[in-house]
């Protein structure tokens, strides 16, 4: 269900320290909401990068003074957006999600405008087939990379990965894909021919779906390249980028290098680069 309401000016007037104001919020399950806040004017990032966000935390009983509860979020709207969008879990004991969860619009979160990261496409050498491998919220950053012009530009195809426990959690990333290759808009920006690179690839571990199992056992036995009909990984054509949890990202490095392909990052460009979906 999204909520959504035009900013006003009353209720963009900022009270916390780097304060935006939540302008919609759409909540898919019971673990995972997104949603949309004002940009601030000095804010430049590439896509893919990640922000801090937060909130202020509880006050400390001792002293009743307030500090902020800050993460790391990947920016999960393109560079050329006017606003920022964020994709994240619920996590019932999390110190910050535990509150953020309840953000409604109009409301105001802490955003430090300096964004950084390695999933940008300067720290990768040019290719001919780009891999995005993801699982739960670490879709976020290359929802960002999927309406980013760049991305299509150099490579002949962009396979995008998604690997979820039941199928309602792939709805953020399959409504995205839907939107960007049906929006007239979208189409325009991004190029009809470019938008058609586009292979999606969801699978589910632990719900019935097209495609089941974790995205590695189906690197492991080759099924990932027979169903989309590409050669298996090679460091000559395939390069990658990475964002889930810490466990997948090792996992996936570990296949992507015993493939030949070398991680890069923004100083020396290499085959594949890794982010970490952040939680708490
Ligand atoms: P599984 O259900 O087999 O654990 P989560 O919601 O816990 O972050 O997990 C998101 C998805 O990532 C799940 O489908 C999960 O599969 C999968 N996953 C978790 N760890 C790994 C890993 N090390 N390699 C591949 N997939 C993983």
């Amino acid at each position: 269900m999204t909520e959504q309401r035009p900013v006003t000016d009353t209720a963009a007037q900022p009270v916390l320290p780097d304060a935006q104001t939540v302008t919609s919020v759409t909540h898919y399950t019971d673990r995972l909401f997104s949603f949309r806040v004002t940009r601030p004017a000095s804010l430049r990032f590439r896509s893919g990068e990640f922000v801090m966000i937060g909130l202020m935390g509880d006050p400390d009983p001792r002293t009743g003074r307030q500090k902020p509860l800050l993460r790391a979020y990947s920016i999960a709207s393109p560079s050329w957006d006017e606003e920022l969008e964020f994709y994240s879990i619920k996590v019932e004991d999390g110190p910050l999600t535990s509150k953020l969860q309840h953000i409604a619009v109009g409301d105001q979160i802490i955003l430090k405008p300096k964004p950084v990261g390695t999933l940008v496409h300067d720290a990768l050498l040019p290719g001919k087939r780009l891999y995005f491998f993801s699982t739960g919220t670490g879709f976020a950053p290359f929802a960002s990379l999927l309406r980013e012009p760049e991305t299509f530009e150099n490579y002949d195809e962009v396979i995008v990965t998604h690997t979820c426990r039941d199928v309602a959690e792939l709805t953020y990333g399959a409504n995205l894909i839907a939107d960007i290759t049906s929006d007239e808009m979208m189409i325009e920006l991004l190029g009809e021919e470019n938008l058609a690179k586009i292979r999606y690839y969801p699978t589910t571990t632990r719900e019935k779906s097209a495609k089941m199992g974790r995205i590695t056992t189906l690197i492991e036995s080759g099924e990932l390249f027979t169903d989309l009909g590409v050669p298996p990984l090679d460091p000559a054509t395939d390069r990658a980028m990475v964002c889930g949890s810490l466990a997948f990202n090792k996992d996936i490095a570990a296949l992507l290098e015993a493939a030949g392909l070398h991680e890069g990052a923004n100083s020396e460009p290499g085959e594949f680069v890794i982010e970490k979906a952040f939680v708490g």
